[in-house]
């Protein structure tokens, strides 16, 4: 298994190109399922995860063609779902990649039947998928969950008015996407207002969809009886571009993220501001001056556009050097401080209890091997591991090649001394 190995204590410095978000094009990608055209999609990230939604659609039937190009411009993805031909996403894939579930939803609007593994918790928590049975279910699904499957089916979906109990981002995705083909109009409350959401419905209004009110907490979708194919440009991923303005911030660098996009990162941005970094937003990237010592920061996760709990990892890493305490909340997920007792490995002074870890700065961190739990804990790590002083071994580094593109690559080109070890 590989590792990433890093000599700590440099300044980043430089500019590098931010990719394709992954929570965008992994919804975005399941959205081809509900036309019998083809669907194009650029600036698509190379990423692990992308890999295995594209191997879960291919065993369909649905046709993929993928132009790849140098890393960080973006690969160009055609799905053909015409010959779609087998409703299944197998526990084999599901088990890796979760987001599998957003396939149920086009499914059972495009063929009348899905049969989903669940898609079994993770190390962040439990991460069930009830609201989106109930979504479906309440608008005309038979859902039966036998020996770890969703089995659905419909012979069309009708129309409904639908209240998640909780903000579920791939909740809203898959019933925002089932909602299209449906019979009549569907009124999802308490939706989720992520960027992400927003692209999706985007590439679905370009498919034929009649969608109004994405990005609010109310969405409302006429279903039609057809989708045709589209085009579409996958947004920047805002949380790759807020861990490496954290690791600038963390580093005491100097960086410029460019094809990235600061209006989705307004809580991020504002956070990092507070630890005393400039930040300038220009209309297609983003630049971070750090201060000679960065100010501890507390933060609250919540949903969009409140402070996203995707980027409480690497907060925690800022934090972590910074002066003063911070109090962390996280709200979202029951098991996300995994990160904490590796970051305490490198000498961070960091106190659990419950969902809330009080984070004391240190001058310094000192280089360990350490190991990555999850994504988003793994570029905790990473930025950890830029400012320890002396070398950092972190390992299961396949945690980070599932969510972020060429990572010690664009860390390289910032001045990084980090290397990929067998
Ligand atoms: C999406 O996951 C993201 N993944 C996650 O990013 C992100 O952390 C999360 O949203 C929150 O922003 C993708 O978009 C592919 P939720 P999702 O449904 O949709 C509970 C990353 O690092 N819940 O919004 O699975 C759930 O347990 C990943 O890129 C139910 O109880 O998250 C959680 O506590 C990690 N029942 C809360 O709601 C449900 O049916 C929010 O989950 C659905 C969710």
């Amino acid at each position: 298994m590989d590792k990433l190995l890093i000599a700590g204590g440099i300044p980043l410095s430089g500019e590098v190109a931010i990719s394709g978000a992954k929570n965008a094009a992994l919804p975005l990608l399941c959205a081809a399922l509900l036309t019998k055209e083809p669907v194009t999609f650029t600036n698509v990230p190379q990423l692990n995860d992308i890999g295995t939604m594209l191997k879960l659609l291919a065993q369909m039937g649905v046709k993929v063609t993928r132009e790849t190009s140098k890393v960080g411009a973006g690969d160009t993805v055609t799905l053909d779902a015409s010959g779609l031909n087998n409703a299944v996403a197998p526990y084999e894939m599901v088990k890796t990649m979760r987001a599998s579930i957003l396939v149920l939803g086009p499914l059972l609007a495009r063929a009348g039947e899905a049969r989903v593994s669940l898609p079994g918790g993770c190390a962040i928590g439990a991460r069930p998928v009830d609201q989106h049975i109930k979504g479906l279910t309440a608008m005309g699904a038979e859902i039966s969950v036998e020996h770890g499957y969703v089995h659905a089916r419909a012979t069309r979906l009708k129309g409904a008015r639908l209240f998640t109990d909780m903000v579920t981002v791939t909740g809203t995705e898959n019933l925002m996407m089932a909602a299209c083909l449906a019979q009549g109009e569907t009124v999802i409350e308490n939706a989720a207002r992520e960027p992400e959401v927003v692209d999706l419905a985007n590439c679905l209004v370009a498919m034929g969809a009649r969608i109004s009110g994405a990005g609010g907490d109310v969405i409302r979708i006429q279903g039609v009886d057809a989708l045709h194919g589209a085009t579409h440009r996958i947004m920047p991923d805002r949380i790759e571009t807020g861990t490496y303005l954290c690791a600038a911030a963390a580093t005491g660098g100097e960086v410029r993220l460019t094809g990235a996009s600061a209006t989705s990162l307004d809580a991020v941005l504002d956070k990092l501001m507070d630890t005393g970094c400039e930040i300038v937003a220009e209309r297609d990237a983003i630049r971070l001056k750090a201060p000679p010592r960065l100010t501890a920061v507390s933060i609250r996760t919540a949903p969009y556009p409140a402070f996203p709990t995707d980027m409480q990892a690497q907060f925690m890493a800022i934090n972590a050097v910074a002066e003063g305490t911070a109090v962390m909340r996280e709200t979202i997920f029951e098991n996300r401080f995994m990160h904490a007792v590796e970051l305490i490995r490198l000498g961070a002074d960091i106190k659990i209890d419950g969902n809330t870890a009080f984070v004391t700065g240190r001058p310094k961190l000192d280089g360990a091997t350490v190991m990555a739990t999850d994504l988003r804990a793994s570029a905790s790590l990473v930025i950890a591991g830029l400012v320890a002083q002396g070398e950092t071994l972190i390992e299961r580094i396949y945690h980070l090649d599932r969510g972020y593109e060429g990572l010690e690559k664009k860390l390289a080109a910032l001045g990084a001394d980090i290397r990929r070890v067998k």
